[in-house]
């Protein structure tokens, strides 16, 4: 097993399906009354959050705690990290106190990787800045798995912000590793051309919606990250939607069979409409509950669970 998860390109295939096996068993749990597992108990995980964040951190915190281990959350506001202390300070002080794993969300590119070089525990990307998000990739995944029963051949498209989406770049890894065809979809000024070319090596790219939806087995949408935008990069939010927007009439475009997801939080109204976020072909909050099994798995695995 791997010690760190910091790129989806830290998993093969075989380990890959490994986490998706093992969330599937963790997942049986959740349906039980007391959803608690002894597997980590005396191991302490550090939930180390310098950007903000609902589902993932909540996630991981639900999932060491399911797996009964101690948890510390850390969040940048209120640390010593408004004082000014580095990364590498803070790190220090997180190995002085034993942290088996520390989970790090952070704006720099590239964080978690300076941090494993700091720690002695597992290090768990979970976010860092427009690069990556290797356990959102993998709970995508198991949710396609789950509803679609397969991800060898599946077309799977993902559609808007793919320039500033760590979620569409540890997606377009974890899926192509796993047998799975990725169409990116968006405007050509959110996928330039170095990024087109890049991605292309492994997945299709299109600035045409309605082009691919019919043949979609999955249409990821990604939320306009307007927080991450110096420049304009479309005219306006109106436009915007009307060219790559997931209204009803384009859900009537998917085959009868094809599931909408997102990562949240959405733009409602803007990348996806309130009826589509809320239909049955979404998967929203069924990746929110996926999130759970799939990052214990990781945890438990990471760890040296058997
Ligand atoms: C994503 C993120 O933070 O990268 N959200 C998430 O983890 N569920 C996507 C986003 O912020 O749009």
């Amino acid at each position: 097993m791997i010690k760190h998860l910091r790129s989806a390109a830290d998993l093969d295939a075989e380990t890959a399906t490994l986490i998706l096996d093992t969330a599937a068993e963790m997942a049986a749990l959740s349906g039980r009354e007391v959803k608690k597992l002894p597997a980590l108990r005396g191991r302490t995980v550090v939930n180390l959050f310098y950007e903000d964040s609902t589902r993932t951190r909540i996630s991981f915190e639900a999932a060491a705690k399911r797996l009964s281990a101690d948890v510390i959350n850390f969040s940048a506001k209120g640390s010593s990290v408004s004082k000014g202390e580095s990364l590498k300070d803070t790190a220090l002080t997180l190995q002085a106190m034993g942290a088996d794993a520390v989970v790090i969300r952070h704006s720099a590119s590239g964080a978690p990787h300076r941090l494993a070089n700091w720690v002695d525990g597992s290090v768990v990307n979970a976010g860092d800045g427009t690069h990556e998000h290797p356990t959102q990739a993998l709970l995508d995944a198991y949710t396609m798995r789950s509803r679609l029963g397969r991800l060898d051949g599946l077309k799977v498209a993902i559609v808007g912000d793919v320039l500033h989406s760590r979620v569409a770049r540890s997606n377009v890894l974890l899926l192509t590793t796993l047998g799975a065809q990725v169409t990116v979809v968006g405007p050509p000024t959110l996928i330039p051309l170095d990024v087109a070319a890049a991605l292309s090596e492994k997945t299709q790219v299109s600035f045409d919606l309605d082009a691919v939806l019919p043949d979609s087995d999955v249409v990821m949408m990604l939320r306009v990250q307007t927080e991450r935008m110096q420049d304009s990069y479309f005219p306006s939010a109106r436009e915007y939607s009307r060219r790559y927007g997931l209204d009803v009439p384009r859900l009537h475009k998917m085959p009868e069979h094809a599931i909408v997801m997102h990562p949240g939080p959405m733009n409602r109204g803007m990348e996806i409409a309130p009826e589509v976020a809320d239909s049955p072909r979404s998967t929203i909050v069924e990746q929110v509950a996926n999130g759970v099994s799939v990052r214990m798995a990781v945890l438990y695995l990471l760890l040296g669970g058997k």
